[in-house]
């Protein structure tokens, strides 16, 4: 499989899409040094769709529902990230469980946003879950995929205080800012070679990093 370092970037996402804005917004501001070269959606209704093509950015919509199984489905994503050239993939609210045919080939080229303090509570209904834990922080965190769901090595993590009074739509805003701050550093420091993943963890400039990812300080 090529190792490309085309500079282009796949962003994939199935709903509202604000984690794409903040990507194009990023590149707008010229702080992504790649392209955002396409997106793509499983779902004709997301509305990130629009924010794509407000943004001038090729997208596609790829419906997991005209595939008999995953695998299928991955496949034709696989497909279409090939011919456009695609370094980087970027899953930002993409709510579908992805096979190795799709890690695979794009091992080590495959960042994820979990909207929790990873390891705790991979999967869904994570805010809810904090605040049920009694938790005193809630958070997100970017990670390098690997096939298993939610897993592979942290990149970046933020922290955010759970604050009294908070229901799972107030703390999820509250973290969503958050994550649009480290999802584009994340996706840069790859883009700038600057971030791999050897082995099975994550190096920073070549330095190990910490088990939760780099700690970002909220502004
Ligand atoms: C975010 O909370 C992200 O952490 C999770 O799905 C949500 C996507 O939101 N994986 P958006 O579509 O980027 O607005």
């Amino acid at each position: 499989m090529s190792d490309s370092a085309s500079g282009r970037v796949a962003i994939l996402i199935s709903g509202r899409g604000s984690n794409l804005q903040a990507f194009l917004d990023s590149r707008d501001a010229g702080e992504l040094p790649g392209e955002i070269a396409l997106v793509i959606s499983n779902s004709a209704q997301a509305e990130g769709l629009a924010r794509a093509d407000a943004a001038g950015v090729a997208h596609r919509v790829i419906d997991h529902r005209d595939f008999d199984n995953r695998e299928a489905f991955d496949q034709s994503v696989l497909d279409c990230l090939l011919e456009a050239d695609i370094e980087l993939v970027i899953l930002a609210g993409f709510m579908r469980i992805i096979t190795p045919v799709l890690t695979a080939p794009f091992e080590g080229r495959l960042l994820n946003i979990h909207p929790s303090l990873l390891p705790k509570y991979p999967g869904l209904n994570t805010h809810q879950r904090a605040l049920d834990a009694g938790d005193a922080e809630a958070g997100a965190t970017v990670h390098f995929v690997l096939p298993e769901l939610d897993a592979g090595p942290p990149v970046i993590q933020v922290k955010v205080p759970i604050l009294p009074g908070d229901d799972a739509d107030s703390l999820a805003s509250r973290v969503l800012a958050e994550e649009h701050v480290i999802y584009p550093i994340a996706a840069r420091w790859y883009l700038q070679g600057r971030l791999r993943l050897h082995n099975t963890g994550a190096l920073l400039d070549g330095q190990p990093l910490p088990a939760g990812g780099i700690p970002y300080i909220p502004a």
